[in-house]
């Protein structure tokens, strides 16, 4: 091995995307020593693989006048089921305007008004599903590519050092302070210590835990279990796992919500436009979570188009025209084109639901700073602050990333002013050691497990008892399976004789983290004797405000087995909960909804 080096900064972030990207850049303009280390080049993180939009209120739009940050408020805390911390939707809403035109002002080329008369020019904002008024601002259909390669150029601009391919191992700490993290270079397989006077984690999802995700092969749920295996750090509301409606069948791309918002529809294998039968009024456009269920439902009763790997649904774009789709929806043609070998213009897109977002994440206060250690922070997709609930709007995302990246960040800038870090060499000397020991471990050549084998049965097992639909006897299935993962991964090891650099070692390192996030999302879910918003009991279809207002925090104490699961009230500061009027529509009880579908009214 290499001589061992270190890194030593102000803000040390794990994770190059649109998060930790925003964060950096407002430490290092206020003169900061910034690194950020990254699994991927930052230019291919996967806030690159958002499309549709990035919500706040500007109201330049016409079917957007009249927009407030109140509206956004009640959207986003209706959208999560009342899941959310409404604080943190009021803030949140509050900045997202600043957020988009200071992306506007650093070079987004947002999609612009077109329409004759005062507002032509404005930033443009397009329908997305559960929002009173036109809000989600867009660069065509490739809005989180073109937010990431601006942001990447500021980073670049400011000069912030980038360590990519570099997997972060384990955070360096004492039980009470967070230090830095261990991580090991992808090229060489060094492990190098990073030490900081504060961490962020902004590492994103998780949706590599299940077998069909919309998200990119890097998201492991590095950020979270690297949290989740201090042992005094909780995560919140694992449970909480959205489903996108319209993933490709059977890759599982992302099919923007755009593309609805724009007018498309969707059919079933007769060629009906079904969800008008289960939401009237909300129709194809109702809160994903709603969607997504009636998709699972219309196919679960026989209306899915067979194909080779199970049942699908149609979404048609045909009739939007070609200068629509060419120009607003033009990432999905293009997908649709390489993917599937279809033309969006003549051919219908065959979709399903598919796991899309983790609304839980790393417990943090309304600054991001990580619950239980000092010195430690987290935002976007890893973290829950807690904007998003039991259901995140769509656009809420993108947005989250770019308004709790500069709020979280001027935090961090006032932190560091009157941070003190102690000299942390033994801890970290003691931290690397242990990493070195693991990798000495599972390529000795003594274990027995295949890393490839587990994982595939822990994403098996959390697609069939931990998805869309829950029930008590299925999520203690997944929990019998996933402690037998669990306890078999402790002996996963590479062949002997293999190269000291490879997928399978990497693999091997996250394996562990990842089933504990599995158990904790089971756990979360088998707990949670009500449904809200994404998670729905089919034991328990109404929402239970009397006792379930409440956050799962999971805590994983040292060497433990299983989670140990405690529940905080949610803030409800100013909207009181109520039946969960899906905005532009009700979605009262209604005669013609099929049972165990709606939204969850009370
Ligand atoms: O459908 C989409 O474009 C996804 C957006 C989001 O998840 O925020």
């Amino acid at each position: 091995m290499n001589p061992v080096q270190s890194h030593v900064s102000d803000l040390l972030v794990i994770g190059g995307g649109l998060a930790g990207e925003r964060v950096a850049v407002e430490a290092a303009r206020a003169g900061y020593a910034v690194t950020i280390v990254s699994q991927t080049p930052p230019r291919r993180s996967h806030s690159a693989a958002a499309q549709g939009g990035m919500q706040a209120s500007l109201g330049n739009s016409a079917m957007g006048r009249g927009d407030h940050p109140d509206l956004h408020f009640a959207d986003t805390v209706r959208g999560s089921d009342w899941g959310c911390d409404q604080p943190v939707a009021r803030l949140f809403a509050e900045h997202a305007p600043e957020a988009v035109r200071e992306m506007a002002h650093w070079g987004v080329p947002w999609t612009r008004v077109e329409d004759p008369g005062d507002r032509q020019g404005l930033i443009a904002g397009r329908n997305f599903g559960g929002t009173q008024k036109w809000r989600a601002c867009y660069t065509a259909d490739g809005t989180g590519h073109a937010m990431l390669y601006t942001l990447a150029g500021r980073i670049q601009k400011l000069g912030i050092p980038v360590h990519d391919r570099m997997e972060a191992l384990s955070l360096i700490h004492d039980g009470h302070r967070c230090f830095g993290a261990v991580c090991r270079c992808l090229r060489t397989g060094d492990i190098i210590p990073y030490t900081a006077s504060a961490t962020v984690v902004a590492a994103g999802g998780c949706g590599m835990l299940y077998k069909t995700t919309t998200n990119g092969v890097a998201s492991l749920g590095t950020g979270m279990a690297l949290a989740l295996e201090t042992g005094v750090v909780p995560l919140g509301n694992m449970e909480a796992v959205q489903f996108h409606p319209t993933a490709l069948a059977p890759s599982g791309i992302l099919i923007t919500e755009g593309a609805r918002g724009d007018g498309g529809v969707l059919r079933d294998r007769h060629l009906h436009r079904f969800m008008p039968d289960y939401e009237p009024e909300a129709k194809d456009l109702a809160f994903r979570d709603v969607t997504a269920r009636a998709m699972a439902l219309h196919m679960k009763r026989g209306n899915g188009v067979e194909s080779a790997d199970g049942p699908h649904l149609w979404l048609d774009l045909r009739h939007l025209g070609k200068d629509h789709v060419e120009t607003h929806l033009k990432e999905i043609t293009a997908i649709c084109r390489n993917f599937a070998g279809i033309d969006p213009l003549q051919d219908l897109i065959p979709v399903r639901p598919a796991q899309h977002y983790q609304m839980g994440g790393i417990r943090t206060d309304i600054r991001g700073a990580a619950h239980g250690m000092e010195g430690l922070f987290a935002l976007g997709e890893a973290a829950c602050w807690d904007l998003h609930g039991f259901n995140r709007l769509g656009g809420n995302s993108l947005a989250e990333t770019v308004v709790a990246g500069m709020l979280m960040g001027r935090h961090l800038v006032e932190y560091l002013k009157h941070c003190h870090a102690p000299f942390t060499c033994p801890i970290a000397h003691d931290a690397v050691n242990r990493q070195k020991g693991r990798i000495a471990l599972l390529t000795g050549g003594t274990l027995k497990e295949n890393v490839f084998d587990l994982r595939s049965q822990m994403a098996a097992v959390l697609s069939e008892k931990v998805g869309i639909f829950r029930n008590a006897d299925d999520l203690r299935d997944a929990i019998t399976v996933l402690n037998d993962l669990h306890e078999r991964s402790e002996q996963v090891g590479t062949a002997p004789g293999s190269p000291r650099v490879s997928p399978e070692i990497s693999a091997a390192l996250q394996l562990p983290g990842m089933i504990k996030l599995a158990l904790c999302i089971a756990w979360g879910a088998l707990l949670r004797t009500e449904s809200r918003g994404s998670h729905f009991r089919e034991d328990y279809p109404h929402r239970n405000d009397r006792d379930w207002l409440k956050r799962t925090l999971a805590f994983w104490p040292v060497g433990g087995n299983a989670p140990l699961l405690r529940h905080e009230p949610v803030a409800v500061t100013e909207l009181p909960p109520e039946g969960r009027t899906d905005n532009k529509r009700t979605c009262a009880p209604n005669r013609r909804r099929p049972r165990g579908t709606g939204c969850s009214d009370n």
